[in-house]
């Protein structure tokens, strides 16, 4: 930096901003030192409780979870949170409570799984992710906490980052797919989203990352279930959007239900109080997931629930949803000296901090406003965020002789249960979205004055259970498949609308079998039979298999849940209006059996080899190898292609770069983006590295028939990995690095690092 008079005032405005900075944080941490020096273990044990509202939302509650026992332990100062209390009437009620009848008057701080959306509904997380759009996941989580912060919630339970490569998991849903560097950067957009610049802001919420960790790696893909991956897995795979979470500022953490190597999450010391708290340094707190105490005794770790506590209370979990084990252990554990009062101070101060930092102290009441309430909450101005959301997550995954975009003129059926749905879309954590509120893709042809014919076929769903939400799907009216092959053999195309309902995807809805639910499949394939031009349009919260109703079909949309918007997303797609740009973050397998399929996976020593006809390489006698669409994989309208490829060189030095130089061209009359990718491979590491690795993306826009030239840069930390203990390696030798549309699809270069 050249030295100029310019740069002093600049210096020196820097170093009043970090003094004030730092005058704050002492001021915080003063204030938390004279609170917690007033309050009695009882206090401080209440600000490690958490309590649901008056509702059961997720799991069993406690036996002495009646109303009147909670409104007396609120007046006790015997809780610091409650979540699923929804409305500014009742979160001012319960905060009256805490603030003027207690003795200290801490306030207590509002939680809710605020996962896509609160009343205007955004695509499912997974779904969102398949935007790889940065700018539009951070406005779809502000959006979200704008609404939920009007309504008086000042914490939400997301992002969910849980790296996972098994879509049999019905929570595959709701994080963002199967790669840890994408998984990163979304997870940073998303705790932008929600707290912002200012978390003091009453339009801003504390961020929950969770659940750490490994929850996406439950074996068979069976929520709850074990957990059993190596250290490298842990490391280079699940933890990296952890990381990215607390480098985003992410105020709290949850813990997961799963063991890791052989220890409850809500236990375990290794990652919670050495990885978390002390090496990557993270100052916010840990909340445990519901009930997980408890089943730490289920797991066959601790023998009972005085054990479960302590292991807890030591690992650095800092507050208890719902467990009651803190609130009714961490007494006498102390005072028989078996835990240390630090423990208990630790956890305190976290939750206190986190109180500060949303300025609760300075208004307890700072997201209780009515006015906000009926202003802010499902507005029109929202619409438009969850629309531009939806279209940009659709990924076009076959396009066959361009039967797409349609044009109005066309005579089109659209077939399938999805088609005039307004609830399915809404997906599975809809909150205050109302049943029936997503715009169906029927309404949406009406809107746009779309001529169009239109047959259910099948219905998926036979009747919804309202709780625990479950579908009961039809499975045996099949009758409307006359009417709909009547309709098909008339038209030029038929879009078929299918997929699964919003409530087969989600917590505690793994599937087996995770092709076309019910009788869908029926009519697919009744349908194709008398029209060839079929365009499928699946709705669905997790990959399906869809390779046999791909073959029957010219084109495949993914259209996911799209929430509220969805029917008008849909249709701008097919129609043209929007050239689709998303992308998979999850691998599509051929079948069920295939699973985990996954694209950065290792080589083996024996690596499938299509050509080769032995028996003794790594393959399925009766099944590809391959994914039926890879990770990265989507369509554009238009016909992008790289047309040259370089580098600036074929070697590096540790400290040094080098820059990939990719010429994009638009090969048709119609403007359009494309997501270009840069992977790397590691050929020859102290611990094998997989056969490649997503390490940047950029969207490129081109105008019919232009190009353009993009230039990425490769540096030590693109060809770093984790070691066992989560050590940062950088060993010299040769690696690839690869540029493409698509995972499957990639142009290389070698390079060596020096030593
Ligand atoms: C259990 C889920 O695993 C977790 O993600 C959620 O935040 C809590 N229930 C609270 O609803």
């Amino acid at each position: 930096m050249k030295f100029s008079y310019s740069n002093l005032s600049f210096l020196l405005l820097l170093t009043l901003l970090f003094s004030s900075v730092s005058h704050a944080q002492d001021d915080t941490s003063q204030k938390i030192e004279s609170l917690l020096s007033k309050m009695t273990l009882k206090e401080k044990i209440g600000q490690m409780h958490q309590l649901t509202g008056f509702w059961d939302v997720t799991g069993p509650v406690p036996a002495d979870g009646d109303s009147k026992a909670k409104y007396q332990q609120l007046r006790n100062g015997e809780v610091g949170s409650m979540l699923n209390i929804t409305s500014v009437k009742e979160v001012r009620a319960i905060q009256k409570i805490a603030v003027e009848e207690t003795r200290l008057g801490i306030p207590l701080i509002f939680g809710q799984d605020v996962i896509h959306g609160f009343k205007t509904i955004l695509p499912e997380p997974l779904a969102e992710s398949a935007s790889w759009d940065m700018e539009v996941i951070k406005k779809g989580a502000a959006l979200a906490a704008k609404e939920a912060t009007a309504a008086g919630i000042n914490w939400t339970f997301a992002p969910m980052v849980d790296v996972s490569r098994d879509a049999r998991w019905g929570r595959i849903m709701e994080g963002s797919g199967e790669d840890p560097f994408l998984s990163a950067q979304i997870a940073k957009a998303r705790v932008h989203g929600f707290q912002g610049d200012d978390l003091t802001s009453p339009h801003t919420l504390a961020a929950c990352a969770k659940h750490f960790a490994a929850y996406g790696f439950s074996e068979s893909g069976k929520d709850y279930n074990t957990v059993d991956i190596s250290d490298l897995t842990l490391h280079n795979f699940v933890l990296p959007p952890f990381k990215a979470a607390v480098d985003a500022g992410a105020s709290t953490f949850m813990t997961s239900f799963n063991i890791i190597q052989g220890v409850p999450a809500t236990a375990n010391q290794y990652l919670i109080r050495d990885l978390l708290k002390d090496r990557w340094g993270f100052e916010g707190f840990v909340v445990s997931d519901w009930g997980s105490f408890a089943e730490m005794i289920v797991h066959g770790y601790a023998p009972d629930a005085k054990f479960a506590t302590e292991k807890a209370i030591v690992a650095g979990t800092d507050m208890d949803m719902e467990a009651k084990f803190f609130s009714n252990h961490i007494e006498e554990l102390v005072q028989n000296g078996t835990v240390a009062m630090e423990y208990v101070d630790d956890a305190v101060r976290r939750i206190l901090k986190v109180k500060f930092d949303l300025g609760l102290f300075d208004n307890p009441y700072l997201y209780c406003d009515e006015q906000r309430e009926k202003e802010l909450i499902g507005t029109k101005e929202n619409r438009s965020i969850a629309y531009e959301s939806a279209v940009k997550s659709i990924v076009l995954l076959k396009n066959e002789a361009s039967i797409l975009p349609l044009n109005k003129s066309q005579k089109v059926a659209f077939i399938g249960p999805m088609v005039d749905d307004k609830n399915i879309s809404l997906g599975n954590w809809r909150l205050q979205g109302e049943d029936n509120s997503a715009v169906s893709i029927l309404e949406a042809l009406k809107a746009k004055k779309i001529k169009f014919q239109h047959a259910q076929g099948v219905r998926l769903v036979e009747k919804q259970v309202s709780f625990p939400f479950e579908v009961q799907l039809n499975t045996t009216d099949l009758t409307g498949i006359e009417e709909a092959v009547k309709l098909a053999k008339e038209v030029d195309v038929v879009v078929l609308a299918v997929g699964e309902d919003g409530f087969q995807a989600g917590e505690g809805r793994s599937r087996a079998y995770i092709d076309l639910p019910g009788l869908q499949k029926e009519l697919v394939e009744a349908v194709s039979k008398v029209n060839e031009n079929i365009i499928l349009v699946n709705h669905s919260g997790r990959p399906l298999d869809l390779t046999k109703e791909t073959a029957l079909s010219k084109a495949v949309v993914q259209a996911w849940h799209l929430g509220t918007e969805s029917g008008n997303a849909i249709v701008d797609v097919l129609y043209g209006a929007y050239n689709p740009t998303g992308k998979l973050p999850v691998s599509f397998p051929r079948s069920v059996g295939q699973l985990p399929i996954y694209y950065n996976h290792y080589s083996t020593g024996r690596p499938t080899n299509p050509g080769n006809d032995l028996v003794f390489w790594s393959h399925y006698m009766d099944e590809e190898e391959t994914p039926l669409f890879a990770f990265g994989h989507g369509l554009s309208y238009s016909d992008i292609q790289i047309e040259s490829f370089e580098i600036s060189s074929d070697s590096m030095t540790k400290e040094g770069t080098i820059e990939v130089k990719v010429t994009l061209k638009n090969n048709s009359d119609i403007d359009g983006s494309q997501f270009l990718q840069l992977y790397i491979r590691d050929h020859a590491a102290s611990y094998v590295r997989p056969v490649k690795e997503l390490k940047d993306f950029t969207k490129v826009s081109l105008k019919a028939g232009a190009s353009k030239t993009v230039r990425m840069v490769v540096d030590k930390e693109d060809l770093s990995f984790f070691g066992p203990d989560g050590e940062l390696l950088l060993e010299p030798g040769v690696f690839s690095v690869m540029v493409g549309l698509s995972s499957d699809q990639l142009l290389e270069k070698i390079v060596t690092l020096e030593d």
